[in-house]
């Protein structure tokens, strides 16, 4: 027998409209690529409670997480095409496009939470979100998740010489992938959706990433050590599509503003909050030996990294440079 195809032109849908009566309802879809519950994934379902409130429900944000409608390659083209209206990229996923942004990538330029604060609130933020407008894209705010970590399936991380020939799923980023060179490992760039799935079949020995992506996606199922090396700072920002953004009415606009105002905050407390609770459970599975890097060893990794804060001086210019340097005194 034949199925009746749910969507038929005939059928009332539950959802339809105008038996709501919201056919003037706003709808944001909001597309990412990390586990629900997750710093982000927490805070767009946050922020989704918010703007419905807010709105007396004539605004709505549909979710989707896990990258179930676009994996992190394909979702900055999705929002500027307007396949989806909102999207949170990890800030690295923006440096292919937008050479500044390749700053906040540089291994250990922001070496604690006060200075990701100052860089990200500060002047540096400033000038990277003005760069976003010759992108057509609309930023608007910040969102923390937490420093990276290092996991491999081979071997203890302490020394630069411990990554001799090993290969590290990255995310697309020079800078990040150099970094990974200079260490003396391979870097090989791959969507976050595919990090698992390249770890489990071992085509890559290891990746980085914040505690919370290493324990959501079950990556230390499949990973024998982490150092927790801090060397890296994963967050986010929040883009929308420009168009879109233009066509709300200035109370729309002051609707997301606001949500997002209240999220950033409650963000800032809770990423730390997930990441240790999680980082906590991954240690009670007792799957992985993980080793605190000192800061006489951060030092080392820092000797050979040194030739990557010359070539991104190059690529994104003293102003943002010495910026972040200060920053990082
Ligand atoms: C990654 O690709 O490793 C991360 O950017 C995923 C994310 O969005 O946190």
């Amino acid at each position: 027998y034949w199925l009746v195809p749910p969507f038929s032109s005939t059928a009332s849908l539950p959802y339809d409209d105008e038996q709501e009566g919201l056919q003037d309802q706003i709808v944001i879809r909001f597309s990412h690529v990390v586990a629900e519950h997750t710093p982000k994934g927490l805070a767009a379902q946050k922020f989704a409670s918010l703007v419905a409130k807010k709105s007396n429900g004539k605004m709505k944000v549909e979710i989707y997480a896990n990258g179930t409608l676009f994996t992190d390659e394909e979702e900055l083209e999705a929002l500027k095409q307007g396949k989806v209206e909102m999207i949170a990229p990890a800030y690295s996923k923006l440096t292919g496009f937008i050479p500044e942004w390749r700053v906040l990538d540089l291994p250990f330029a922001l070496p604690n939470d006060k200075a990701v604060e100052e860089a990200l609130q500060g002047k540096v933020g400033k000038i990277l979100f003005s760069k976003l407008q010759s992108f057509h894209v609309k930023g608007l705010a910040f969102w923390e998740n937490g420093f990276k970590q290092v996991t491999n399936s081979v071997r203890p991380i302490v020394q630069p010489a411990d990554f001799h020939d090993l290969r590290f799923r990255t995310m697309p980023s020079d800078v990040i992938q150099e970094q990974f060179r200079l260490l003396g490992a391979i870097p090989k760039v791959a969507p976050f959706h595919d990090t698992f799935r390249e770890l489990y079949y071992q085509q890559v020995d290891g990746q980085e990433n914040t505690i919370s992506n290493i324990y959501s996606k079950r990556f230390y199922e499949v990973q024998r050590y982490m150092t927790i090396s801090n060397h890296g700072y994963l967050g986010y920002v929040v883009l929308m599509n420009e168009s879109f953004w233009n066509r709300l009415t200035s109370s729309q606009q002051q609707v997301i503003l606001e949500a997002l105002a209240e999220t950033t905050t409650w963000m800032k407390i809770h990423a730390k909050i997930i990441n240790e609770k999680q980082l906590n459970e991954i240690i009670h599975t007792r799957r992985m030996h993980i080793h605190w890097l000192t800061d006489e060893q951060k030092r080392e990794w820092l000797n050979h990294l040194q030739p990557l804060y010359d070539r991104v001086r190059r690529q994104v210019g003293g102003q943002l440079m010495n910026e972040v340097l200060r920053i990082q005194q």
